[in-house]
């Protein structure tokens, strides 16, 4: 793999005798729920401390790009939302093409129609700009490799196109560098060798077997938009009292975490996971103006979880993402108990809250 820790930027791609062409691409990235979270980052969407996720199977955004040669001097772009035109979103692609075309010049030769659609409902109150983001710079790397290739048919090493997909998923959107890679993925140095801040770094290949097809129940407490953005909310560690020992547990439990999913020890695991999701609530809760975003219902899902655990004996545990959704981790083996756990004791607390079955899946695709 190439390094550019010292550029922070990919090499320019340097196309000659180049004729504009239309064309096309279709991927699909998931989201991916962190285990160790990242809350707080620096410069360009630099995080403070590492952070380590589960890639997610089943809610996922689907992405399709087509370009063609720009008429006169302006570039347009028209982003489509499920089929509806969607100026506000496309603005943030059109800034994450930008973003890609400073190293890429090509890119400036041409307009896009960009649709998207998500398997989980829009109003769930799960974050997509980490899906959305991933899929659309895959989309935006696959054109560049498309036109690359027209010209010179040595082709991109795969490690390299994914980590430039990472790389520039990054800037779209911080936590999307983490989708593309199957299973799990590690974002931020953890030291000079392990981890980098400008893209995720595969962990796939050190999963203990414990930890394969882990699953994610997602319960939708509450669908709104959330009050506070996570844009805002990571602004605010800047000034944060709390911030420089957040920073310094986010680098402790990274790597107590990499050790975890190496060795399957599931009850460190739990206790990891869990403190995590309160932390990143805790720094929301104490930070300056101070604001929350769990509700009622989030406790109350919290202490059933840790009531069953103890009853039951079943590993199962929660972690929390910026907002009120409570993420119910377990290992395949106790799906169908659960199941009816939920079912029963959770969605009895309020039978209009709905949940997502997923699970950890394979990153980002192209379709
Ligand atoms: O990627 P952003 O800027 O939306 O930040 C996401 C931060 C959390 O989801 C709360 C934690 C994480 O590591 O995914």
């Amino acid at each position: 793999m190439k390094n550019n820790l010292m550029t922070e930027h990919f090499e320019p791609m340097v196309i000659k005798d180049f004729t504009p062409m239309a064309g096309t691409t279709q991927w699909e990235s998931p989201s991916n729920i962190a285990l160790v979270k990242y809350w707080g980052k620096m410069g360009n969407q630099i995080p403070r401390n590492p952070s380590v996720s589960f890639t997610l199977q089943n809610c996922v955004t689907r992405t399709q790009i087509d370009w063609f040669e720009k008429k006169g001097n302006s570039s347009e772009l028209d982003f489509y939302f499920e089929g509806k035109l969607k100026p506000s979103f496309g603005q943030r692609i059109q800034k994450l093409i930008a973003t890609i075309a400073e190293q890429n010049t090509v890119l400036n030769q041409y307009s896009f129609r960009i649709s998207s659609t998500n398997t989980f409902p829009h109003s769930s109150g799960i974050a997509s700009s980490a899906s959305a983001m991933s899929a659309c710079a895959a989309g935006i790397i696959d054109m560049l490799r498309q036109i690359r290739e027209a010209q010179d048919s040595n082709p991109w090493d795969e490690d390299y196109f994914k980590q430039q997909i990472s790389f520039y998923s990054r800037l779209g959107s911080g936590s999307a560098c983490r989708s593309i890679y199957p299973n799990a993925a590690l974002w931020g140095e953890v030291s000079p060798d392990l981890g980098s801040n400008l893209w995720a770094t595969p962990l796939d290949h050190l999963l203990h077997d414990d930890f394969r097809q882990y699953q994610d129940a997602i319960v939708i407490v509450d669908d709104s938009t959330k009050s506070v953005s996570s844009t805002m909310g990571h602004g605010l560690m800047n000034q944060h009292v709390f911030s420089k020992i957040r920073f310094e547990e986010g680098l402790r439990n990274t790597e107590t975490m990499l050790n975890i999913l190496r060795t399957g020890d599931i009850s460190s695991f739990i206790d990891i996971v869990e403190r995590e999701a309160l932390q990143l609530h805790a720094m929301m809760m104490t930070s300056n103006p101070s604001y929350i975003l769990i509700k009622p219902n989030t406790l109350a899902i919290i202490e059933k979880i840790r009531q069953y655990r103890q009853d039951s004996n079943v590993p199962l545990c929660f972690t929390l993402d910026a907002g009120p959704n409570v993420h119910i981790l377990y290992p395949f083996a106790f799906r169908d108990k659960v199941k009816e756990f939920i079912e029963t004791e959770i969605i009895e607390l309020n039978p209009k809250m709905n949940w997502i079955a997923d699970e950890m899946g394979l990153g980002t695709k192209q379709i």
